[in-house]
Formats: C-alpha cells, sequence, structure tokens
C-alpha cells in the first residue's frame, strides 16, 4: 500500500483515482509536521503530496509553511528510511531563481526568491539527506482543488475580457499524468534521487490561457497580453520556470506528455465542470 500524506489535494487526488494501491490521507488522517514511522505501518512506500501551497500567504506565515514544507517532509523522510521503505517527495521550481533561459536542470544551482520556495528547498535539502526521492514540477492543475484552468474557466463565464501575464514561462501540469509518473517511479526506483517532471513544451501564462479559451470553445482573442508588473503580488514568481525532463528520461521513466494535449485531455476528463445555467457574456 502507498500512503499519500496530502491525498486530498489536487495531485493526491490522481494519485488515489489511478491506483487502488494509495490510501490517500486527509491532514487531519496524518499530519506530516508530527508524523512517526509508527503512522507508516503497513505502507510500501510514500509518496508526500502534503504542502504548505499559499505561495503569497507564505510571506508572512513562514513558520508554518517551513514546519509544513520542509519539518514534515524531514520526519516522513526519517521515518520512511527506518522502516526501509521509500519516500517520493514533490518539490517547485520555486526552488530556482527563475532568472534562467534555459531549461533547468535538477543539478542547476537554486536561488529561491520566495518564503514557499525557501521552505521548500530545506524540505529537499532533508528528504535528500534521508536517501529520499525528490521530484519537483510545476504550474499543476487538475480536478480537485482551485487551479489556473479553473478560474480561467470561470473568468471566461463572467467577463468579456480578461489580461494574463505574458513574461513568466513555464510548463503547465495536469496532475493526472504526474500522479501516472509518480507511481512509475515507485515501481522503478531509479537511482538517480532528484528529478524534475512536468508537461512537456513550454508557454506562458497568456497563452496557456488562450488554450484554455479554445478548450472552453469561447474566443482566445479575449484574451490579452500584460506583463508581472502590471500585477502586484505579495511573493515574487519565477519569471522562467523550465524544468528539463532530461534526467527523468535518462532514469527510464517515460516523459509526461506536452502540455497541450494534456489540456485537451484533461478537459475531455471533465477538469472543469460542464456548464449549467447562464449563457456567457460576449
Ligand atoms: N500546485 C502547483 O502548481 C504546484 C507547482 C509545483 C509544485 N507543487 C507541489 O506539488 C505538491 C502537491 O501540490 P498540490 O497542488 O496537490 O497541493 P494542494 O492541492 O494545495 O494540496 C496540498 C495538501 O496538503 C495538505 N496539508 C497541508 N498541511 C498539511 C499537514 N500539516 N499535514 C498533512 N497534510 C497537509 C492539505 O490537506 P488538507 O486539505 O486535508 O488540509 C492539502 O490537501 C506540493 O508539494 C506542492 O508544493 C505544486
Amino acid at each position: 500500500m502507498i500512503l499519500v500524506p496530502g491525498g486530498r489535494g489536487q495531485l493526491g487526488h490522481d494519485l488515489a483515482a489511478l491506483s487502488s494501491d494509495v490510501r490517500a490521507l486527509s491532514s487531519s488522517d496524518l499530519d506530516v509536521t508530527a508524523v512517526s514511522a509508527a503512522d507508516l505501518a503497513g505502507a510500501s512506500a510514500v509518496i508526500n503530496c502534503a504542502a504548505y501551497t499559499a505561495v503569497d500567504a507564505a510571506e508572512t506565515d513562514e513558520d508554518r509553511a517551513f514546519a509544513v514544507n520542509a519539518v514534515g517532509p524531514g520526519l516522513l523522510a526519517e521515518a520512511c528510511a527506518s522502516l526501509g521503505i521509500p519516500l517520493i517527495h514533490v518539490s517547485t521550481d520555486y526552488v530556482f531563481s527563475g532568472d534562467g533561459t534555459r531549461p533547468y536542470e535538477p543539478s542547476d544551482p537554486v536561488g529561491p526568491k520566495s518564503a514557499y520556495g525557501r521552505t521548500k528547498l530545506e524540505g529537499e535539502r532533508r528528504v535528500l539527506e534521508a536517501g529520499g526521492y525528490v521530484v519537483r514540477t510545476a504550474w499543476v492543475y487538475g480536478v480537485q482543488g482551485s487551479n489556473f484552468v479553473k478560474t480561467m474557466a470561470a473568468l471566461e463565464s463572467t467577463r468579456p475580457s480578461l489580461s494574463v501575464v505574458d513574461d513568466q514561462v513555464g510548463s503547465p501540469t495536469w496532475s493526472h499524468d504526474l500522479a501516472a509518473g509518480l507511481l512509475e517511479l515507485a515501481s522503478v526506483l531509479p537511482s538517480t534521487r532528484l528529478l524534475h517532471a512536468t508537461g512537456g513544451g513550454e508557454t506562458t501564462w497568456f497563452r496557456f490561457a488562450q488554450a484554455i479559451f479554445e478548450e472552453l470553445g469561447a474566443d482566445p482573442s479575449r484574451v490579452h497580453p500584460c506583463t508581472t508588473a502590471d500585477f502586484s503580488r505579495r511573493a515574487p514568481r519565477p519569471a522562467y520556470s523550465v524544468l528539463s525532463g532530461a534526467v527523468w528520461e535518462a532514469a527510464g521513466l517515460r516523459p509526461l506528455p506536452h502540455w497541450r494535449s494534456a489540456l485537451a485531455e484533461a478537459f475531455k476528463a471533465g477538469v472543469v465542470a460542464p456548464r449549467t445555467g447562464a449563457a456567457p457574456l460576449e
């Protein structure tokens, strides 16, 4: 049985949907900030999806973010090591500065610019030190919880037009594809411990939003490009978040599908609930 702390989040939900061997745990079932080996009894592996993911809130709540993103993964890693079972821990592009111009390799220098990124980086360090796996991903969306795809779908139905940033580059990742990749990793258990897994290709939030409009059957020209400077956010966003999958593939793992075809599949799978009621504004 594969235990999944944070199992009620986007990614945990899809892990549970993909395998009957997965036991997804909510934070009240298992709080990673106070976990011990006894809590993992009977598990053959752990995939940690628990995280403090509120990037802006973390700027003023770094202690809590640190507890969930650094202390928790460290405790999980020690518990897994003591039981002799693998831990796969999910991390983020925010550990990089985002100043890059070519896809980041796992071995590239890190340099987080946000509290979220700093706490996730410390979580990585603790997991790797205890012999666990760290998989960095980015721009995740899925059927569970709130995410960019659902936000764009909601805005499409309520606004005639909208502006979306066109100067941040990354790779949208459907949580279903990432979940399948993590289950493959759990079965292969390669010798490489630090890996990247995102949807293939790259885009900007603006072009991603246009693609979402296309999937909705709406006119993508209703989405207009703007710059990061046009939006004031508490935590800085990485300008460049593309993660290279070369190490993932070299470890014998299947690359995740291209972000654009994945988006089409995600729509077919119902990532956005079909509309009922009022017609869209146009
Ligand atoms: N979303 C993205 O775009 C993105 C990008 C890069 C990396 N990641 C990483 O991918 C992983 C999964 O992200 P996600 O989008 O699935 O996150 P999510 O939807 O925000 O889910 C995170 C889950 O963590 C749980 N949690 C919070 N504190 C906990 C605690 N103390 N103990 C146990 N569980 C706790 C929450 O459970 P309850 O709801 O039960 O409280 C929540 O369901 C995270 O490591 C995240 O950092 C995400």
